[in-house]
C-alpha cells in the first residue's frame, strides 16, 4: 500500500473503472458518512468483517490504511459485491488484503474477527433480526475484539427528520438500498443489545460537519 497517497484519495480510485452510477454513489457516501472517524476506532493490525458493506468503501479504506489488516465484506446485494469485488482486484494489487463475497441474510463469515463493522445496516431490519445479527457479531469476535456499529441517532431533532425523508425516499420510493420497513432502534436500545452479550459498551455522536445524525457504537469483548 503506497503511503504517499491518501487513504480516502486512493479508496475513491478504486471505482474509478466501474459504471458511472456506483461512481457516483461513492463519491456522495464518502462525503456523507465519517468513514475516517470509523476507521479511527479499528486497530491498524487487525481481522476485521465488515457485514452489509454495500459497495465495499469502508472496507476498502480500512485495507489501504493498513496491509496489517485483513478486511473481508459480506453484503446480500450481488450487484454491490461485483462492485466491490472489482474494487477488491484493484486494492490487492496495491498490496491490500481485501475481498468480499454475498452472502444471504444473517449468514456470516466463521471469525475470530478483532471487529466486525456494520454501518448503516441494522435500520433495515425488523427488531428480531437486528437482536440476532448483533448476537451472532458478538460470538465472533476475538477476546478483546469489538463490534462497531455506525446508525443514526435521534439528535439533533433537525438532522433525525432530514434523514427520515432521505431514506425513506431510498428504500421505499428508488429503491437503491434492499429493505422492505425501517426500524431505528435508536442507540441506546442497540446499546442494551450488546450488553445483555456481554460487551462492554461506548457510545458517542459522530455526526459534526455532516448533515445526518451520525451514531457510533462500539461493544468491546472482554479479553479473557
Ligand atoms: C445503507 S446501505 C450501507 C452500505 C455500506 N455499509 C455503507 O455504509 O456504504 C445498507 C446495506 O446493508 C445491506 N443489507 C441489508 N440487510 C442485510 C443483511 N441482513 N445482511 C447483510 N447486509 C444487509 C444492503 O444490501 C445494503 O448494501
Amino acid at each position: 500500500v503506497n503511503q504517499a497517497v491518501d487513504p480516502g484519495e486512493a479508496t475513491l480510485r478504486l471505482y474509478r473503472g466501474t459504471g458511472l452510477g456506483a461512481r457516483f454513489h461513492v463519491r456522495i457516501r464518502w462525503s456523507s458518512c465519517p468513514f475516517r472517524e470509523l476507521a479511527a476506532v479499528i486497530p491498524t493490525r487487525s481481522r476485521v468483517l465488515e457485514v452489509g458493506c454495500g459497495h465495499g468503501l469502508l472496507a476498502a479504506y480500512l485495507a489501504l490504511e493498513s496491509s496489517d489488516r485483513k478486511v473481508r465484506g459480506i453484503d446480500i446485494d450481488h450487484a454491490k459485491i461485483a462492485v466491490a469485488r472489482a474494487a477488491g482486484r484493484r486494492a490487492r494489487r496495491l498490496g491490500a488484503d481485501l475481498d468480499f463475497a454475498a452472502e444471504s441474510p444473517g449468514s456470516l463469515l466463521p471469525g475470530p474477527w478483532d471487529a466486525i463493522v456494520m454501518v448503516d445496516v441494522l435500520y433495515l431490519l425488523q427488531e428480531a433480526e437486528q437482536r440476532s445479527l448483533i448476537e451472532a457479531c458478538a460470538r465472533l469476535l476475538a477476546p478483546g475484539g469489538a463490534l462497531v456499529v455506525k446508525e443514526m441517532g435521534p439528535s439533533p431533532r433537525w438532522k433525525f427528520l432530514w434523514n427520515r425523508v432521505q431514506e425513506t425516499l431510498s428504500v421505499r420510493v428508488l429503491g437503491i438500498t434492499q429493505g422492505g420497513s425501517l426500524t431505528f432502534l435508536g442507540p441506546d436500545r442497540l446499546e442494551r443489545v450488546m450488553r445483555a452479550q456481554s460487551l462492554a459498551t461506548a457510545s458517542a455522536r459522530v455526526d459534526r460537519g455532516y448533515p445526518h445524525p451520525h451514531h457510533l457504537l462500539v461493544g468491546r469483548r472482554s479479553r479473557e
